[in-house]
């Protein structure tokens, strides 16, 4: 049995669907069960990652587990995990612990890979750049005013999909040879904001403005609905170049997927 924490999330839906359609087992927490919409077969349960305890039940007959490492309490969810018998653990990390270790998100995501390296259970951390799903952040302005507002990212981000974290995952929770690693992910390109917008238009077939904003104008925006701490990673921590590891590609034996092929997937949460 596996176990998917987050299930609903960006990687977890994505994971939960590959997993079960590979015929594992698998178990999949939320801390709306009612609402899942998972697929028949997969075993759904409450959990929600601020509270552990929450989780003890969902671990029993567990061998490996899937977890974010924010929100949530590593160390306890970690701890729990060992008592209840399960053998190995994949965390979603972030590129920032190698690229930018003093920042917000660096550190925190280094403090959950140590709890990981010290939890006893086998372990793989991933550690992914940005998401191409964060574009869903500006779906509601694109789908009232045709227009995005966010600060520019001038050397470009290598924006990567979620669906290849989750098929990174399925493999290290399913095969050998994965215990003990680290694997970068990055999408296969370097896109600005600018560029995204492009395509976002040219999927949506409307025009899609671009208003760049200065760092102030962005950072006010963003502190309207974001921690401090993750706005200012954000405005501080993109000109970090993480390169273009080929993990994707060496692990699941094909490449990385483009910004295009995920705005397409989902281009109707932008009309
Ligand atoms: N976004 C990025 O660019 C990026 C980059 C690098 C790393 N990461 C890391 O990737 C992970 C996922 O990021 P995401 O932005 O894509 O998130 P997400 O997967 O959309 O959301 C997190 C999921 O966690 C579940 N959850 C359980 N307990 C929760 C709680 N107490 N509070 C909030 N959610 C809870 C939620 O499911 P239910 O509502 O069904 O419970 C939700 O679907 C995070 O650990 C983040 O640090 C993100």
């Amino acid at each position: 049995m596996i176990l998917v924490t987050s299930a609903t999330g960006n990687i977890g839906r994505r994971l939960v669907r590959e997993l079960h359609g590979a015929g594992f087992a698998v178990r999949a927490t939320t801390r709306n069960p009612g609402g899942a919409d998972l697929p028949a077969g997969v075993e759904v349960v409450h959990g929600d990652l601020a509270d552990p305890s929450s989780l003890r039940d969902a671990f029993a007959g567990v061998d490996g587990v899937f977890l974010l490492g924010s929100p949530g309490d590593v160390p306890g969810m970690l701890h729990l995990a060992a008592e209840e018998g399960v053998r190995r653990v994949v965390l979603v990390s972030s590129l920032l612990a190698e690229t930018h270790p003093d920042s917000f998100i660096g550190s925190g995501a280094l403090a959950g890979e140590k709890a990981v390296r010290d939890s006893g259970l086998a372990w793989t951390v991933l550690r992914p750049w940005e998401f191409t799903s964060n574009a869903l952040w500006w779906a509601p302005s694109i789908r009232e005013h045709g227009s995005v507002y966010s600060h520019e990212v001038p050397e470009g981000s290598q924006v990567v999909d979620p669906a290849d974290i989750a098929a990174v995952a399925a493999r290290a929770l399913t095969e050998p040879g994965h215990e003990r690693r680290i694997h970068p992910l990055t999408g296969p390109e370097r896109l600005t904001v600018a560029r995204r917008v492009a395509v976002l238009s040219e999927e949506l077939a409307r025009p899609v403005e671009f208003v760049e904003l200065s760092t102030e104008q962005a950072r006010q925006r963003m502190l309207r609905y974001m921690p401090a701490g993750i706005v200012e990673d954000m405005l501080s921590t993109e000109g970090g170049d993480p390169g273009l590891p080929d993990t994707v590609r060496r692990i699941t034996g094909r490449p990385a997927r483009t910004f295009r092929q995920w705005a397409r997937e989902h281009v109707e949460a932008f009309r």
